[in-house]
């Protein structure tokens, strides 16, 4: 071998090992979202694009997510929690598995985002709102010859049987706002012999909340509880699907997003934070037919999202419904006593 070739040899030998070398590492973001995976995914593309954040996002729903970031509360892989309804980020703030940060922004959310966050210690915040319903399909009703629901208590009712799906209140946040709304409404006693009689009815328990009106716009079941929202965006995609708010009054949601504790990304948390909240970002709900109330009060509200003031919303106890022991308490009673029954 010559010398030159030694030379060159060696030169050759250094490029490749410098274009061996790992590009500068990416910034990174882990993210569970709560919320429908196309408002998800969204948000990751958009959040990416602006920032050039490399953003991992996993749609669960909000009792799933709750039961995670708990097992994974020593060694946390997940930075934020983005949507899902209020009650398990609350009880995630007061069981310190998630951490404070007060947005830049908190002055100009609408007064019930506000108050999520100070329930929470400020270790969450509302991102949006939306109202629990019943949903059926029309056509399926008709063919059926079933009368039209108006009232919670119809729901009981035998002629509906193996008609109505909801979610298992566990794993979902919307089945848990269920729970949590008849146990306020009719008390607690009369709320599980709802709950019992319902079951009687009811076809299949989903994982997530708005499998159920999913499933009713194809056909496969006649009525759904879910939220009323999650109703619209069918309707919007052409379904026949009726849209009924309750006539005893029905529950909400403050959807929130919560920063984990321990998050190995802290800085990327909380400027996804801020993005979340920004008007210009909400607003882009409506892209993925999303249609709850924003919480930022610059956003625009999505055209046919169900108006919140015209709805008879009862007086949802956060503070009760949030906490560790009442949360605990009735999902153990739920598995105890309904969903053992036979169907
Ligand atoms: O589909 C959107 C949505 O209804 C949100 O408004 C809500 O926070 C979330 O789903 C709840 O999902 P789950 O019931 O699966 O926890």
């Amino acid at each position: 071998m010559t010398k030159k070739n030694i030379v060159l040899g060696f030169a050759l030998a250094a490029a490749c090992a410098i274009s061996a070398l790992p590009a500068q590492a990416k910034e990174k973001l882990n993210v569970l979202c709560a919320a429908d995976e196309e408002w998800c995914n969204l948000m990751k593309s958009t959040f990416e694009k602006e920032s050039g954040v490399d953003v991992s996002m996993v749609r669960k729903s909000s009792g799933e997510i709750f039961a995670h970031i708990k097992a994974e509360a020593r060694n946390p892989k997940v930075d934020i929690w983005w949507g899902g309804t209020g009650d398990p980020h609350l009880q995630a703030a007061a069981e310190e598995l998630t951490t404070e940060y007060k947005s830049k922004q908190i002055d100009n959310l609408l007064e019930w985002a506000q108050n999520q966050a100070k329930e929470g210690d400020y270790k969450t915040v509302g991102i949006y709102a939306g109202a629990l319903g019943i949903g059926y399909n029309e056509e399926l009703l008709k063919s059926k010859g079933l009368p039209a629901p108006k009232c919670w208590a119809d729901l009981t009712d035998p002629v509906y049987k193996g008609e109505i799906q909801m979610a298992n209140p566990n794993s979902s946040g919307t089945a848990y706002t269920a729970l949590a709304t008849v146990v306020q409404l009719f008390g607690e006693e009369k709320g599980f012999e709802f709950l019992a009689g319902l079951h009687a009815n009811i076809n299949q328990y989903t994982k997530s909340g708005s499998a159920p009106i999913k499933a009713s716009a194809r056909g496969e079941t006649t009525l759904a509880i879910t939220f009323m929202h999650d109703m619209v965006k069918q309707v919007k995609k052409g379904f026949p699907i009726k849209v009924v708010a309750p006539c005893e009054g029905t529950g909400y949601e403050v959807g929130s997003m919560s920063i984990i504790k321990g998050a190995r990304n802290l800085e990327n948390a909380q400027k996804f934070a801020e993005f979340a909240l920004r008007p210009d970002i909400q607003s882009m709900a409506e892209q993925a037919k999303a249609y709850q109330v924003p919480s930022n009060s610059g956003s625009t509200v999505p055209e046919g999202a169900p108006k919140l003031t015209e709805i008879k919303l009862i007086n949802y106890d956060f503070a009760t419904y949030g906490s560790s022991d009442t949360r605990k308490r009735l999902l153990k009673r739920w598995d105890d006593e309904i969903k053992s029954l036979p169907r």
